[in-house]
């Protein structure tokens, strides 16, 4: 078994990069990879990078080059589940990409053309659980399993994030989780994409997402840890 455990930014990372015990670090297609052990899991860590690009090319090499065998996902995004506060945390049970629109050629919006199998990827059951269990040791936080919104945008607009929630029934929205699940899918990895909130997606966004991303990456990093340690 070897976990990747990927971030976007510096803020997703650096909690683990602290805690693990780092044996190799490896430069690779301008990603930073860090091999080595957490809780005695042997583990690669990384910063993705921000957006569905950066993340997909990032799962890839974390498959080809390191032999990765499970993904976690950690990370903040914007709520759009109205139970959900900055802190809260979101468990994907899937992930789909909400700015993928063909739905001129007669597709459904997140639906990707010609592909063959669902857009809307399914998070393994296993780590699901695992999160789940993980989560019951968590105090004064709202947990909800949900749809993971993904798209090349950040999102600051109340009347957006309502279009987001009817059309999609999506939990929070973000960046990369969707790309990531798509690539861990194709390859049959299992994954799941653990996010903390930020911010409401809302006119507000934009300062919650500066003052609390750093806060809020705490709580997913507890969760992915308790996760780990019982895989
Ligand atoms: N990540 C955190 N907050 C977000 C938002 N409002 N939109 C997109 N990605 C985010």
């Amino acid at each position: 078994m070897k976990v990747a455990v990927i971030g976007a930014m510096n803020e997703e990372i650096e909690r683990m990069l602290t805690e693990m015990e780092v044996e190799e670090t490896i430069d690779y297609a301008s990603v930073r990879f860090y091999k080595g052990k957490m809780l005695g899991r042997d583990i690669v860590l990384c910063k993705s990078g921000v957006g569905k690009v950066n993340a997909a090319l990032t799962t890839q090499v974390l498959i080809d080059r390191f032999g990765i065998t499970h993904i976690l996902f950690t990370g903040v995004a914007g709520a759009l589940d109205e139970r959900l506060d900055v802190g809260d945390l979101v468990i994907s049970t899937s992930a789909m990409q909400h700015d993928l629109d063909a739905s001129p050629l007669g597709f459904k919006r997140g639906e990707i053309p010609m592909f063959e199998g669902d857009s809307d990827f399914r998070a393994s059951e296993a780590l699901l659980t695992y999160a789940e269990k993980a989560a019951e040791g968590l105090v004064d936080r709202t947990v909800i399993t949900g749809r993971v919104l993904s798209g090349d945008q950040f999102i600051a607009d109340a009347e957006q994030v309502a279009e987001l929630r009817k059309t999609f029934n999506g939990a929070c929205v973000e960046m990369e989780g969707a790309s990531v699940a798509q690539v861990a899918t194709m390859n049959k990895i299992p994954f799941v994409i653990i996010r903390s909130i930020s911010d409401k997606a809302n006119g507000a966004a934009s300062m919650s997402f500066t003052e609390f991303t750093d806060i809020a990456s705490e709580q997913s990093h507890i969760l992915v840890k308790s996760i780990l340690q019982q895989l």
